[in-house]
């Protein structure tokens, strides 16, 4: 029987019905994170965590549970599922009460829950590269928050899978943000521009890993704006996410990138990010 967690507990998923006035389903009043589990073990947990704190800040929210709390129920999880590689999904909304645009009382308790899924890397798309569209960012002005609120996002990505694309890449007035559920990075003479982590961005921890990847290796890496003409023009485009990786962007808008396979540099980070895998989980946990 697949468990989840509700509240703290471990679960039984079929059990657990959303109230119809949790402010997650009417008002997308909750932020989430999605975390991969390679071998049994979290990868970044603790990244995205405080990442889930952060988020929960920023909309005034407190977490009903400390990050080790948390970390522990997961890891409860994980062995009780038996999930060796996929994702948890984890949310939190600010709780059911009378549906009003206002706060509910302070005594509202959040709704916190998690539950795994099986997903295997996507490593035939990593070797082979994918294509992507342009699409205008239409979102709001904090995108840095990882709230519920996705509906531009599905937009984005469901235009993208309308013209047989993996990705919508959004740009704001010709200037590159990120993708519609990942980050974007381009190569350039060696050099990788990737957005700087503002309001206009998810701080990817992805991002955060290619970032420190860069550093260890003496890549040059600038975290800068670039325009849609540069991101044509790049030799390599890649995308960063937790469950996307490292994913080579091989044509844009029907336009070649580079000579239309992944490029070297984007290989060569792909390499990194397995061994960095490998680091945090090859030793299968005991439930394994
Ligand atoms: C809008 C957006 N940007 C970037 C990312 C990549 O972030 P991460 O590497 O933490 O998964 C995501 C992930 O879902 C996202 O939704």
């Amino acid at each position: 029987m697949e468990k989840i967690i509700y509240n703290g507990k471990l679960s039984e998923r079929a059990k657990i019905k959303v109230d119809i006035e949790d402010r997650g389903y009417q008002f997308g009043d909750g932020v989430y994170e999605v975390i991969r589990v390679y071998n049994g073990h979290l990868f970044t947990g603790d990244e995205h965590l405080q990442r889930l704190m952060e988020s929960a800040e920023s909309i005034g929210m407190k977490l009903p549970y400390s990050i080790i709390e948390i970390k522990t129920q997961l890891n409860e999880l994980i062995r009780v599922n038996q999930l060796s590689s996929g994702i948890i999904y984890l949310q939190v909304t600010r709780g059911v009460s009378q549906r009003n645009h206002l706060f509910p009382s302070a005594d509202t308790v959040p709704v916190f829950i998690a539950y795994t899924r099986e997903m295997q890397r996507p490593t035939a798309a990593m070797e082979k590269g994918v294509s992507a569209i342009s699409v205008e960012d239409i979102r709001w002005l904090r995108c840095d928050i990882k709230s519920l609120n996705l509906l531009p996002n599905l937009l984005a990505k469901q235009k993208a899978s309308e013209a047989g694309c993996f990705e919508a890449i959004q740009h704001r007035n010709g200037v590159v943000t990120e993708g519609s559920s990942s980050n974007v990075s381009i190569v350039v003479d060696g050099i990788i521009k990737t957005h700087p982590a503002t309001n206009l961005i998810l701080n990817g921890i992805t991002r955060k890993v290619m970032l420190e990847i860069c550093r260890q290796n003496n890549i040059e890496i600038k975290e800068e704006t670039f325009t849609i003409e540069e991101l044509l023009q790049a030799d390599e485009v890649f995308l960063t996410g937790t469950t996307t990786e490292i994913m080579p962007i091989i044509e844009i808008d029907k336009s070649k990138i580079g000579n239309g396979t992944p490029g070297t540099i984007t290989k060569q980070l792909q390499r990194y990010f397995k061994e960095k895998v490998a680091e945090c989980c090859s030793v299968p946990t005991k439930a394994q």
